[in-house]
């Protein structure tokens, strides 16, 4: 299959761009796929309501089919015709943070097929901010089921150029954006157990969740890496945004940090190993590997997340055989970012 690119700019989209979004608009609605930017990450869209479409999405990533995939929607009215009921404690969060980094778990309705939801009786929606997501949605008839648009595995792709090269040839079209705004994955918060549940960290971050519910716990399972429960997101028990080299996180001061980094990075040149570092603007010119690369500026961890799954593909096309990464405070976006390094490290840390 031929993929089409197309190019919207965010901040402009005039009658071009709008032939653009209808076009991709009707991919969806007659079955086929389409990727496209959101505020957090690159989509790959199919009909959320078309089970054909869902099955779609699985080949095209190569993803598990017992792994849900998140519906997009554009009003509100759109949400209360796929779910049972729309509980207060989602008109709240709906209130406070959509459009945006926001994905809720609710009871499902029958118009949503099990293929979509990865045979669940609760479906995850959100309402992305970016108004190319906004208007193709609409232009698709309502509800598009979207994974982000990588190949099962890989890091999500924040610019189209890492959908052109995980999923060209597989789908329809891809629609190009620009980079997106936030760089990590929305935070899921499951609305269907008694006390509302993060089952992935995001922006939106725990204290900012309670300001609006009250109480709201976390999935112990993703912030404690020597649990042997099954994380409730079924995606989050994955590995993902695995490297191909071996990644180890190192926990200390800064300056034990960069003393033990360059001891092992030293020790593996000798041995013949390409070796890599993920540093910060404070710390990157103290570090003497092979590559060295900034993931953003410590005093702004926003940086930190636009970056760092554009760091981590980069590595990838660099063949190092060795990586360490600095360390983050697992609190506010820090949670988020510390959640989708350890996996990208399969919890290799080591703590000085
Ligand atoms: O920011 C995002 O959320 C992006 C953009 C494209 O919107 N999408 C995204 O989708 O990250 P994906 O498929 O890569 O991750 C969806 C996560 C998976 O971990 C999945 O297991 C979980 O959501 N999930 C989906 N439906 C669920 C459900 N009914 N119950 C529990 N977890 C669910
Ligand atoms: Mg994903």
């Amino acid at each position: 299959m031929e993929t089409k690119l197309i190019v919207i700019e965010e901040k402009n989209i005039d009658e071009e761009a709008k032939r653009g979004l209808k076009e991709a608009g009707d991919i969806i609605k007659n079955g086929g796929l389409v990727a496209f930017p959101t505020e957090t990450v690159y989509g790959l869209g199919g009909d959320a309501l078309n089970p054909e479409s869902s099955k779609k999405i699985y080949a095209a990533k190569g993803r598990p089919s017992d792994n849900p995939l998140i519906v997009h929607v554009a009003n509100m009215d759109d949400l209360s015709k796929i779910v049972k009921e729309v509980p207060d404690s989602a008109r709240k969060l709906a209130d406070a943070f959509w459009p945006g980094p926001l994905t809720m778990i609710l009871e499902k309705n029958d118009k949503v097929p099990y293929e979509t939801t990865g045979g669940l009786d609760t479906v995850a929606i959100r309402m992305p901010n970016n108004q190319i997501a906004l208007g193709l949605i609409r232009e698709s008839g309502g509800y598009i089921a979207a994974p982000s648009a990588n190949t099962s595995g890989r890091p999500s792709p924040t610019v189209a150029k890492f959908c052109v090269e995980d999923l060209s040839g597989k789908i329809e079209m891809i629609i190009d954006g620009g980079q997106v705004g936030i760089g990590l994955e929305s935070t899921i918060v499951d609305l269907t157990s008694d006390v509302p549940m993060i089952l992935r960290p995001g922006y939106i971050t725990l204290d900012m969740l309670k300001e609006v519910l009250g109480e709201v716990t976390i999935d112990k399972t993703i912030i404690d890496s020597s649990s042997t429960q099954k994380p409730k997101a079924p995606g989050m028990k994955y590995r993902h945004y695995a490297p191909k080299g071996q990644l180890t996180i190192v926990q200390g001061s800064e300056k034990e940090v960069v003393e033990y980094i360059n001891k092992e990075t030293a020790a593996a040149k000798a041995l013949g190993k390409r070796t890599g570092v993920i540093g910060t603007d404070e710390s990157k010119e103290h570090y003497r590997a092979d590559i060295v690369k900034s993931v953003g500026n410590r005093l702004d961890e926003k940086t930190i997340a636009h970056e760092l799954f554009k760091v981590l593909r980069e590595f990838d096309d660099e063949n190092v055989d060795v990586m360490f990464s600095e360390s983050f405070d697992d609190s506010g976006i820090g949670q988020a970012i510390m959640n989708r390094l350890l996996k990208a490290a399969g919890h290799n840390v080591k703590i000085l």
